[in-house]
């Protein structure tokens, strides 16, 4: 974009942290849905419209019918996620069209989530704070709300990306081992740095005491974890999720939480966001989590400055830096 062009129009489908907003009201003419909830769908349609650039959130599904509904001059969609499951991306390539997320700023944020999970899990704390809040009577006893210890046991971590290393760099303070799938294996030497052990998935199941989800949802791994791979996992182990709902099939893993197969499971997402499936909020062994990942007040400002930060770029015609497509030539239109 050239000082002499109009402002590029950009929807921004929910206010982000301040920063963020400031950055691109220097610079772009806004659009802003101020919630509370996500973008009605009619909505979208009809704000993205006429939009050069959309910031838009994983709430939002970005599809053929709406680059449809946006027209011909939109250049990108900025998803403020890491995961970029809603958006459409072979569509936008194909339209030439950039989609950028948010890698790295959350990765920490989002181990440490994790294994607030598997701590709430192994030693039973929501289990115990509903207790006193449903001022249960109580006393101290040498039985009561009993967990398990994390010390000797192996950690399985599916999908060794940037957020699966950062789990399992947190686990020889806890005195954990760890294995991990993934397609691709490390090398031998990088896998004795970490000291992690590589397996297929099923022997992973068969051997973690703790199995943890770290893989992008795509077709393929869209119930990666169903009845049968539960039924893999060590009796007594725990699951834990803060990827995307739909890795796991929930109605089996309430079932199998229901019947005692499993010690517990720490979600943080959800099959059908923002639905729990209703077996699973009866399971006392499940803690549950409204997706809070990324949900810190650093991580979600870094998070904003990195969409606005990748939106501007594609504007401006340059490369943004967490392009996750490559829609060529085309994408970068508004050059020149
Ligand atoms: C949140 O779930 C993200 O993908 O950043
Ligand atoms: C995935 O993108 C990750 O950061 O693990």
């Amino acid at each position: 974009m050239t000082n002499d062009r109009v402002r590029p129009a950009v929807l921004v489908s929910r206010r982000l942290p301040s920063a963020a907003m400031e950055m691109l009201t220097a610079r772009a003419d806004l659009d802003v849905w101020d919630g509370p909830g996500a973008m009605p769908r009619a909505e979208l349609l009809a704000r993205a419209a006429g939009k050069d650039g959309l910031v838009v959130l994983l709430t939002e599904r970005i599809d053929g019918e709406l680059l449809d509904a946006a027209g011909p001059q939109l250049r990108v969609v900025a998803n403020y996620a890491v995961g970029y499951d809603n958006v459409d991306v072979a569509e936008c390539s194909r339209r030439g069209i950039a989609v950028t997320n948010t890698p790295d700023v959350l990765t920490e944020a989002t181990a440490d989530l994790t294994w607030a999970l598997l701590l709430a899990c192994g030693r039973r704390i929501a289990e115990g704070d509903r207790w006193l809040r449903a001022r249960r009577p109580w006393i101290w006893a040498p039985e009561f709300l009993l967990g398990v210890e994390l010390r000797g046991r192996a950690l399985g971590i599916v999908g060794f990306g940037r957020i699966g290393q950062a789990v399992a760099r947190r686990a020889p303070g806890f005195g954990m081992t760890v294995l991990y799938t993934a397609a691709h294996r490390l090398e031998a030497a990088r896998e004795r740095e970490l000291g992690v052990a590589w397996r297929d998935l099923d022997a992973l199941l068969a051997e973690a005491d703790v199995v943890s989800l770290h893989v992008p949802l795509r077709p393929e791994t869209r119930h990666l974890i169903d009845a049968a791979r539960l039924r893999r996992m060590k009796p007594g182990a725990i699951l834990l999720n803060t990827a995307r709902g739909p890795l796991v099939d929930e109605a089996a893993l309430a079932s199998a939480l229901q019947a005692g197969e499993l010690f517990a499971a720490g979600l943080d997402v959800f099959e059908r966001e923002p639905e729990v499936h209703p077996d699973l909020l009866d399971c006392d062994n499940a803690t549950l989590v409204p997706h809070l990942g990324s949900a810190t007040v650093e991580t979600r400002t870094a998070m904003g400055l990195r969409a606005a930060e990748n939106l501007l770029a594609a504007l401006d015609g340059r490369r943004p830096p967490h392009l996750v497509n490559d829609p060529g030539g085309p994408a970068l239109r508004g050059q020149g």
